[in-house]
């Protein structure tokens, strides 16, 4: 087994563990708006042979308590950081998140394509259909398409996508000094699509980049979402609170992989987790409780109702999440995690144990010996090929501890590499095609 590991992180100060910003303020080297501190990720990253830095991002956030508390909030975009990032590291793979639901398909096709070439075939597009109601408004609307719709639209646009993605043929450059043709029109195909959702017409005015098509990955676990995935992902991500339950969960998608005409060996599972490590057992309980007791719960409750898109203030907070069943239009596989699990948490419960970090299950916590005999523990259990890894603490120190204690112990285990082997950020892991499009083409629009 060979690990893979990324670094997921928001352009903000606190990806996912509420109140992580919160640092002694004489061990700050940047503040998380300053580049140096993307910087100093970003290579301790490459340092530690991760994948990739990955980007989750959304557009909406901002109520009174997320502002107070920094819940996922403030962000900015990183697609504009990745390609600064990119210039100071070499072999590490990005991936942004972008919206289907907001991002024109042809906007998205033109500025992944050239985030492609300028990452050098590094790029990789995490798609998401957006979650919540905050997002909508941002762009004057009352409310986002119903969940299961979001996904149809998402279908569409992704059969766009990589139509654009492949509008031109790898010799349609010419570039033939002495003629002066440019291109060989035959090899550009100048398709028009109309489909139920969306029309546009081709080529991309971006000619092939290094791997064609941006690296894919995706992190809806719903029903719907699920099928998505096994469409269109290469990469899924996902959060269960048990290695039976990820193993049901991996079993499950490779059943619809398999039955999309996809082979289900290409496709990576990694697990969102928020491993802890110390030198001591004792020294990372201690930052454990330090980083749970500066969380206040109304934060953390603010989140998740972020996520499901559901107001969970408005409920008292020890109504079982099982009341709230049929109400939830956000994340829904996130939502049915503990029922997945056979637990029915109260709000509160949920809220506390969500908020502190990993998407639910108990932190990964130890030396680095026991931290890394568990993460072999869950994936020979549970499946899947490696970790999403998101800090509960500042984190450029937490990447570093990462990198100095963790990784070192992987690779004396033989889990994890100990070069870059080169080659693209899709080669990284693990190869194969992206998918192709299913649409067949519409008219030829000359
Ligand atoms: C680990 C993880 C990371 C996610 N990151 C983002 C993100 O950055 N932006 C976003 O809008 N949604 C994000 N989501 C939400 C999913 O992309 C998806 O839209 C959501 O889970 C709804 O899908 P579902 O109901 O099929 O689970 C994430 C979900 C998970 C589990």
């Amino acid at each position: 087994m060979q690990m893979h590991l990324t670094g997921f992180m928001i352009y903000c100060p606190a990806p996912h563990t509420t109140m992580s910003w919160v640092y002694p303020r004489e061990k700050l080297r940047h503040q998380w708006y300053e580049i140096g501190y993307w910087e100093e990720i970003a290579r301790t990253l490459e340092e530690g042979l991760f994948d990739m830095f990955f980007f989750a991002d959304g557009w909406g956030g901002g109520n009174d308590i997320g502002i107070r508390y920094a819940v996922q909030w403030p962000a900015a975009d990183p697609t504009v950081l990745v390609p600064r990032l990119s210039a100071v590291t070499k072999d590490l793979g990005f991936a942004v998140t972008m919206s289907t639901t907001f991002y024109p398909p042809y906007m998205l096709a033109r500025k992944l394509a050239t985030m492609d070439h300028v990452t050098e075939g590094r790029i990789g597009w995490n798609i998401v259909t957006s979650i919540n109601r905050g997002e909508a408004r941002r762009f004057g609307l009352d409310a986002l398409p119903p969940h299961d719709e979001r996904y149809d639209r998402a279908d569409e646009y992704l059969d766009l996508c990589l139509r654009l993605f492949h509008s031109w043929e790898d010799d349609a450059m010419v570039m033939d000094h002495e003629s002066g043709i440019f291109a060989d029109i035959d090899k550009i195909d100048r398709f028009r699509y109309e489909g139920q959702w969306y029309r546009s017409t081709g080529p991309l005015s971006v000619v092939p980049s290094p791997q064609r098509v941006p690296y894919l990955l995706q992190a809806g676990s719903s029903d719907r979402g699920r099928d998505f995935a096994a469409r269109w992902a290469e990469t899924v991500f996902a959060s269960e609170l048990s290695t039976p339950a990820m193993a049901a969960f991996c079993d499950d998608l490779a059943g619809r992989t398999e039955a999309n005409g996809r082979d289900p060996d290409q496709l990576r599972v990694l697990w969102s987790a928020s491993p802890i490590v110390a030198p001591t057992e004792a020294e990372a309980r201690e930052r454990q409780s330090e980083i749970a007791e500066r969380i206040p719960l109304e934060a953390s409750v603010a989140m998740m109702s972020g996520h499901l898109n559901l107001d969970l203030a408005a409920f008292d907070l020890d109504t079982k999440l099982s009341v709230l069943e049929g109400q939830v239009d956000g994340t829904q596989g996130m939502f049915d995690m503990w029922h997945r699990n056979g637990e029915d948490p109260t709000i509160r419960e949920a809220a506390r144990r969500y908020g502190a970090g990993g998407l639910g299950r108990s932190a990964l916590l130890g030396t680095p010996a026991q931290v890394a005999d568990e993460m072999i523990t869950l994936l020979s259990e549970g499946g899947g090929h490696g970790f999403q890894l998101t800090p509960p603490y500042y984190a450029p120190d937490y990447y570093r501890d990462l990198v100095d204690l963790l990784i070192p112990e992987l690779q004396r285990r033989g889990v994890y590499r100990t070069s870059y082997a080169g080659g693209t950020l899709r080669d990284r892991m693990g190869g194969g095609s992206p998918p192709a499009w299913t649409r067949p083409n519409v008219a030829a629009d000359r």
